[in-house]
């Protein structure tokens, strides 16, 4: 841990899987062992008590991140520094996930879904105590302790991520993992559970990495944004900065297409195709054959990342060829 006001470093992260044919597939056909880089050279800080948004589209590796942080995944490079937490263990860091109705168990009553880090933790004495703590919960996220009697099936959506927050906030992290917590919900919905997910940043003080394939999504939530394409950061600033002045191509054309809140009918098509398969990654620069300013450079050369002036940090030889010239 370089800096002791961050929660959370991640150094030079990479993933590849061995996403081969089976040894048989590949005596009888042939096929060579092929192995696909899902995250590259990742590099971020979240400082304690922030909010770092990961924003990309769908297979840029954002979830392979989200299972490298916490620890469910083991790096094939780099490395994830928690800074210690209030007992002097590193922080206690727990992950909420997309689709709440998977990752709770449908044949338990809430109340044993959220009371079980409660038990195994042995965070309280007594089952008294246990039920009391199950109950503050369920109201801290805005349900009712008479839910505790019920299963997951007979919620909503929405309801079903609160208990999700409320069985993540079970274990007393201080950091949580969010990955695209809001995006299997309708609009209104998700606008809930974001502002409850940012009450609960403030009371108990909570550290964020909030994932999400939509800017629009994270703008309220996030003090930084970090951009990520093909496995790779390719921007990172503040929130602000970023929407105001995005300096990545990529920043750009995902700004262009957030539909717009005055005419959400007018939604745009995603201009400049789909991204490239993370199995044959371009040479150069990863989105330069959707790139409307690439350069010659561009298809040979990888960008090395530049930090500009703020305390932002871009990844593109146009952005710094600019920033050379001012
Ligand atoms: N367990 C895995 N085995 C093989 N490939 C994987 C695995 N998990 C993810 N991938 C691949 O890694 C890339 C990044 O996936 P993911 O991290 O899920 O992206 P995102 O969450 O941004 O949609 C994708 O191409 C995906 O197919
Ligand atoms: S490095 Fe080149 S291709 Fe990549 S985003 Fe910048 S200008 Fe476009
Ligand atoms: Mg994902």
């Amino acid at each position: 841990m370089k800096d002791p006001r961050n929660a959370l470093e991640v150094e030079g992260l990479g993933m590849v899987f061995d996403v081969s044919a089976s040894w048989l597939n590949r005596v009888v056909e042939r096929k060579p062992r092929r192995y696909l880089r899902a995250v590259d050279d990742v590099t971020f800080a979240v400082p304690r008590g922030g909010c770092l948004a990961l924003v990309g589209e769908s297979g840029c590796g954002k979830s392979t991140v989200a299972r490298l942080v916490t620890g469910l995944y083991r790096p094939t490079s780099g490395t994830v520094a928690f800074a210690p937490g209030r007992d002097g263990a590193p922080l206690a860091a727990q992950m909420i996930f997309q689709d709440p109705y998977a990752s709770l168990n449908p044949r338990w009553r809430v109340g044993d879904i959220v009371a079980e880090p409660i038990r195994e933790l042995r965070l309280r004495e007594t089952e008294a105590d246990v039920t009391d703590r199950v109950a503050d919960l369920l109201r801290t996220v805005g349900l009712s302790p008479d839910d505790m009697a019920k299963f997951p099936h007979e919620f909503s959506g929405g309801q079903r991520q609160r208990i999700s927050i409320a069985r993540a906030l079970a274990s007393e992290p201080e950091f949580l993992v969010c990955d695209e917590p809001t995006s299997a919900l309708d609009v209104s919905v998700q606008a809930q559970i974001l502002n409850l997910m940012r009450r609960l940043q403030d009371e108990l003080v909570l550290t964020y990495l909030f994932i999400s394939h939509d800017l629009s999504v994270v703008r309220h939530m996030s003090d930084r944004i970090a951009v990520m394409y093909l496995g790779r950061i390719v921007e990172e600033a503040e929130t602000e900065a970023l929407f105001d002045a995005p300096q990545h191509p990529y920043t750009r054309l995902l700004l262009e297409t957030i539909p717009d809140l005055h005419a959400p009918r007018r939604r745009r098509a995603a201009p400049g195709g789909e991204p490239p398969s993370p199995l044959a990654p371009p040479p150069g620069c990863a989105f330069n054959p959707r790139c409307p300013v690439a350069m010659p450079v561009c298809r040979t050369d990888r960008p090395a990342e530049t930090a500009r002036c703020g305390a932002g940090r871009v990844a593109c030889h146009a952005a710094a060829a600019t920033a050379s010239a001012a």
